[in-house]
């Protein structure tokens, strides 16, 4: 079973219109040919449907970098997954740790995220990873078995093979400092072993599972030679065209 390798560019809070269809348009030009990868962009919400419209037809994906779990209703603010399909948008990520932080997202609201992408037709990334003092205090195993658990409890079996995994250790995020692709690693074979319990080898052969923090040109091939890494969820290091270029270029190789 192979794995097409996952790429997803978290812009986070920056570009606005004008800066984000200039630098789609030059990234779907500079991957143009690039096979053996998939890869998305998740821009700020308000720009989502100029950003559908600009990579029409390329093997540029748009992903939102949040949705809510309802359908419709009194939710002022929010928006759903039906909304953001009939843009385009072929992702969200979902329960990321600075919505978990600063927004107060529980693993049970991410869960429900999760189910309502894999409800709809929107392939949820869903996001876990433990703080530094999880990490000194032992703890990475405990975090993430629960966090992972939660995710992997709403997937239905035979939808499960959509769902994206992202580690991202949150004292790895916009920090500078990468785990190494060993400390990723090891939590990946972890989070593999867990899917594994729960749906059998097959499927977790099938489901990728991709690291973010502090990913760059640099480290990216590193951390895509690492058995259980199917690819990369990047911040800083997507905002412009050559470094996102450059990480998608080297994460092109099927996963065996
Ligand atoms: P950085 O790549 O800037 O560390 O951000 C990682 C991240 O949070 C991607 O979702």
């Amino acid at each position: 079973m192979m794995r097409k390798p996952f790429v997803c560019g978290n812009w986070k809070l920056n570009h606005n219109l004008a800066e984000t269809r200039s630098i789609l348009g030059e990234m779907k030009n500079s991957l143009a040919g690039v096979q053996q990868v998939e890869y998305a962009i998740a821009p700020v919400a308000t720009v989502l449907a100029a950003a559908c419209e600009q990579v029409k037809g390329s093997a540029l994906h748009i992903a939102a970098q949040n949705v809510f779990y309802e359908k419709k209703g009194a939710f002022t603010g929010e928006w759903s997954v039906a909304h953001l399909t009939e843009l385009g948008c072929d992702y969200a990520i979902v329960g990321h740790s600075e919505r978990r932080a600063l927004f107060n997202e529980s693993d049970e609201i991410v869960a429900r995220k999760v189910k309502a992408c894999m409800e709809g037709d929107l392939i949820p990334i869903a996001c876990f990873g433990e703080n530094l003092q999880q990490r000194e205090s032992d703890l990475v195993k405990s975090v993430v078995t629960a966090q992972v658990k939660s995710i992997l409890g709403v997937v239905d079996s035979e939808a499960a093979e959509r769902l994206i995994l992202a580690y991202e250790p949150i004292w790895a995020i916009g920090t500078g400092k990468t785990a190494t692709a060993e400390q990723a690693q090891e939590v990946h074979m972890l989070v593999r072993a867990l899917i594994t319990d729960q749906f059998g080898q097959s499927v977790a052969e099938k489901i990728r599972i991709i690291y973010g923090g502090s990913v760059n040109a640099d480290n990216a091939a590193t951390l895509m030679a690492q058995k259980d890494i199917d690819g990369l969820l990047v911040g800083g290091a997507s905002l412009s065209t050559a470094s996102f270029c450059s990480i998608v270029k080297s994460a092109s190789v099927l996963r065996a």
